[in-house]
C-alpha cells in the first residue's frame, strides 16, 4: 500500500498554505555583504527550494541598524527592496514559500557601523563587541523601548511588502528580545523587569506590532529557547509560561529551540564542539586568543542525538493550542514520523538541509532517507566564511557560486 509519509503531507500556517510540513531554519547565511542580499544568497535558498521544502527562512533580517549584529546583515528598509523582492519571486517560482526571522541583537553587537554603545534591558558589558573595542552596552530607556517596538512595525510592513510569506520574530538564542525575556540579563527594576510577566511585556508588545502591521490573516511565528541552559537563567518551566502567553496573544507557531549564542550555544547545536571550526574562520587574533582561553569551557561537546529536544517540545505541545514546529537533530524520515505522531505540525531543518538540500524530496521515494550530516558543527564556523555558511563536507562550493554569478551577469 501507498503510504504519504506524514512530513510531505500539506499544511497550513494561518491563512498560508505549505506544499509540505518541511521548513528550512534560519542559519544565518552571511551572503548579505554590506547588508545587501547577493546571487550566493539566491543560490543558497534555491537549494531547499528545489530540494522540495515547503518554506525556506532567509536568517537574521534586522529590524534596525542597531539591531544588525555585524555590518553584513541586512536590515529591513527601502534599500533593498528591489534584490528582495527578486529574491523572494525567484523562491516563490519554484513553490517554495518564504519566511524572514526578525532580528534585533539588543545589547551585544560588533556592528562597527554604530555610532553608540548597543542597548539592552540594563547596563553590562557586550560579549561579542570586545574585538571591535566595543566592550560596553547600555540600558533602554523607556523612549528606546517604544522606538524598538516602532522599528520592528515597520520592519513587519516591509517584509510583507517585499513578498514574505511569514514573519519569524527571534524570541530566543539570547538576541534582543530574549536578553528581555532572560532574568540573566534583565535586571531592570521597572514594569519591563522583575517578575517573568514583566520580562514578557516588550515581547508581547512586539508581537501585538508586527500583527497591527501585518493583519490578523498573516502568519507570525516566534522561536523561543525553551532553556538558557545557565543557572538562574531562563528554563523548561519559563518556556511554558512563555509560549502560552505567545498562543494567548495570536502567535500562529512556535519554534521550539533552545541554548543562546553567547552562553550556551552548544545546547541548541549538540554534537562536536564549535571550537575548532570558530578557530580555522575567525579573523580577529584578539578573538581567537579568547576562543583559545576559553573556548573549550564554553563550548564542550555535546552528545548528538535525534530529536534532542523532543521531550522538553512536548511539554509546549501540551500547552498551547497553535501551531508547533519542532527544531533540533531531526534529520531522518524516521525522526520526522516520529515528530508528527507526537502531535507536532511542522519541522524545522537547519543543518540536515545544509548538507542534504532534497532531503524532502528522497522523502517520497524513501521513506526512512536521511542526512548524511555527522553534527561535526564545522557549518557553524563557516558563518565567518567569505563564501558564506556551507556545509564542509557536502554543500555549497565556491564553484557553484562562480558559475551562478556568471550566469546572472554579476
Ligand atoms: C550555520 C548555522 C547558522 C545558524 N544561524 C541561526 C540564525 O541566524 N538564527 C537562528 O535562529 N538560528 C540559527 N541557527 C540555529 C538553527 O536554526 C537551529 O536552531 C540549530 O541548528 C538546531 O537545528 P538542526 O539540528 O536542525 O540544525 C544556526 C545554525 C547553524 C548550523
Amino acid at each position: 500500500m501507498n503510504h504519504t509519509h506524514p512530513a510531505l503531507i500539506p499544511g497550513s500556517l494561518n491563512t498560508l498554505f505549505l506544499r509540505n510540513r518541511i521548513i528550512k531554519a534560519g542559519t544565518f547565511e552571511n551572503m548579505t555583504p554590506g547588508g545587501k542580499p547577493s546571487q550566493r544568497l539566491e543560490l543558497f535558498h534555491s537549494q531547499f527550494a528545489d530540494g522540495g521544502v515547503a518554506m525556506t527562512t532567509i536568517g537574521y533580517c534586522a529590524v534596525a541598524t542597531e539591531g544588525a549584529l555585524n555590518a553584513n546583515m541586512m536590515v529591513m528598509e527601502e534599500a533593498i527592496r528591489d534584490k528582495l523582492e527578486a529574491l523572494i519571486s525567484s523562491l516563490h517560482a519554484k513553490g517554495c514559500k518564504v519566511s524572514g526571522q526578525m532580528g534585533h541583537c539588543g545589547a551585544f553587537s560588533k556592528n562597527r557601523n554604530l555610532t553608540v554603545r548597543p542597548k539592552g534591558p540594563s547596563k553590562g558589558l557586550n560579549i561579542l563587541g570586545f574585538t571591535e573595542g566595543m566592550w560596553l552596552a547600555d540600558a533602554m530607556s523607556i523612549g528606546d523601548i517604544d522606538d524598538m517596538v516602532g522599528k520592528y512595525r515597520s520592519a513587519a510592513l516591509f517584509m510583507k511588502s517585499v513578498g514574505f510569506d511569514a514573519l519569524e520574530i527571534h524570541f530566543g538564542h539570547g538576541y534582543g528580545l530574549c536578553q528581555f525575556l532572560s532574568p540573566l540579563t534583565n535586571r531592570r527594576t521597572d514594569e519591563y523587569g522583575g517578575s517573568l510577566e514583566n520580562r514578557l511585556r516588550l515581547p508581547l508588545r512586539v508581537l501585538a506590532a508586527v500583527r497591527d502591521a501585518v493583519g490578523q490573516d498573516y502568519p507570525i511565528l516566534g522561536k523561543i529557547s525553551m532553556s538558557e541552559g545557565r543557572r538562574g537563567g531562563l528554563d523548561y518551566d519559563d518556556a511554558v509560561v512563555i509560549a502560552k502567553a505567545l498562543d494567548e496573544n495570536g502567535i500562529d507557531g512556535i519554534v521550539t529551540s533552545g541554548g543562546t549564542s553567547t552562553m550556551n550555544p552548544m545546547l541548541m547545536f549538540r554534537g562536536k564542539s564549535i571550537l575548532p571550526a570558530l578557530l580555522e574562520h575567525e579573523k580577529s587574533r584578539a578573538m581567537r586568543l579568547l576562543y583559545r582561553l576559553v573556548g573549550k569551557k564554553m563550548f564542550p561537546s555535546m552528545p548528538f542525538y535525534e530529536l534532542y529536544f523532543i521531550e522538553q517540545a512536548k511539554r509546549i505541545r501540551k500547552a498551547v493550542n497553535c501551531k508547533l514546529i519542532y527544531i533540533g537533530g531531526a534529520s531522518s524520515g524516521r525522526s520526522l514520523e516520529t515528530l508528527f505522531s507526537a502531535g507536532f505540525d511542522f519541522v524545522q531543518l537547519g543543518r540536515a538541509l545544509l548538507a542534504d538540500p532534497d532531503l524532502p524530496k528522497q522523502l517520497h521515494s524513501d521513506p526512512h532517507a536521511a542526512s548524511r550530516c555527522t553534527h561535526c558543527n564545522r557549518c557553524v564556523g563557516t558563518i565567518e566564511s567569505p563564501l558564506g555558511i556551507h556545509c564542509t563536507e557536502y554543500g555549497l562550493t565556491l564553484a557553484d557560486s562562480e558559475s551562478q554569478s556568471h550566469r546572472a551577469g554579476e
